[in-house]
């Protein structure tokens, strides 16, 4: 186990098999993770671990891997499929806490509620003012969903309830991307991190976001070209991005994204609800348990 999880589920797997858990406040680095795989039988990680090739060659003895996450982008799965090691994840438990997440995420760009916070606390709120801190229009707003997938829906059913259109792209369906990036008024990303979505939102992709628009990703942040984003945000191209996630995660605190105007960044909490990660620790347990007695995962990727 990669990390100390402060969850009953735990004692469940303790009852039945050893647990080597990493000690560290941190994640394991590659060597470390290797080093301690190599005798394991099944491991427990989190996103914040990559499981690769080289890795997995290393772990001669591993049947199986549950994550726990639903995205599984710090796992080579082919690697793991070509030596028949089953791989599970965490879906569903996490749909409505993620999608309430992007909503916030949402909201708090169009009320501009992070400025407004730091005008009070900085004690620069002098007046109630007609024309200051202003933001947009939620209700009539079109938002424009990247990805529509479970998360993707559940933020379609929020927008709903708030009166907005909503469009959605996905790889098989609804409008073009390029549309959506034109129409929209909010642009939300829920489509999982692979070759072919890294870099998805870039330099092009932002040009053709109305200058009022906003960026929202709790997707993962390579979908995102950070640079790119910057410079958007800084000419002015769209009026605002809000991230869950970023790459790298953390981010540094120097890092020059991060002088951009109208960003808010939050440190990856889309899942970060007492019931949703408690169910999520239960769920990698179950896939642990049942793939280590031989039997199916009961949530496989
Ligand atoms: C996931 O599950 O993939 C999230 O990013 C972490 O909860």
């Amino acid at each position: 186990m990669t990390r100390a999880l402060p969850f009953g589920a735990l004692d469940r797997l303790a009852a039945e098999h050893e647990l080597d858990i990493w000690e560290g406040d941190l994640p394991p680095g590659p060597e470390v993770l290797r080093e301690r795989t190599a005798d394991a039988d099944g491991l427990l990680s989190l996103v914040t671990d990559p499981v690769d090739a080289d890795m997995l060659a290393a772990c001669p003895h591993l049947k199986a891997i549950a994550n726990m996450a639903v995205g599984t982008d710090n796992i080579d799965l082919e690697a793991a499929a070509e030596r028949g090691i089953p791989v599970g994840n965490t879906p569903d438990v996490l749909t409505d806490a993620t999608a309430d997440l992007a909503f916030a995420l949402l909201l708090a760009l169009a009320r501009r509620i992070a400025q407004g916070e730091a005008q009070v606390r900085e004690g620069r709120w002098r007046t109630w003012e007609p024309a200051s801190g202003l933001g947009a229009d939620v209700a009539g707003a079109c938002l424009g969903i990247v990805g529509r997938g479970r998360i993707g829906d559940a933020v379609a059913r929020r927008a709903e309830g708030f009166g907005m259109d909503v469009l959605a792209s996905s790889r098989r369906s609804g409008v073009p991307l390029a549309e959506l990036l034109e129409r929209a008024d909010f642009v939300s990303l829920h489509c999982p991190l692979t070759p072919a979505t890294r870099h998805l939102i870039g330099s092009e992709a932002l040009a053709r976001m109305k200058p009022s628009a906003y960026l929202i990703n709790t997707a993962r942040g390579g979908v995102v070209d950070q640079a790119a984003l910057r410079r958007a945000l800084i000419a002015g191209e769209i009026a605002g991005a809000a991230l869950d996630v970023t790459d790298p995660e953390p981010l540094p605190a120097d890092d020059p994204l991060l002088e951009a105007p109208n960003l808010l960044v939050v440190p990856h909490i889309g899942s970060a609800t007492v019931r949703t990660r408690e169910r999520m620790a239960e769920m990698a347990v179950e896939n642990l348990l049942a793939a280590l007695a031989g039997h199916p995962m009961p949530y496989p990727v």
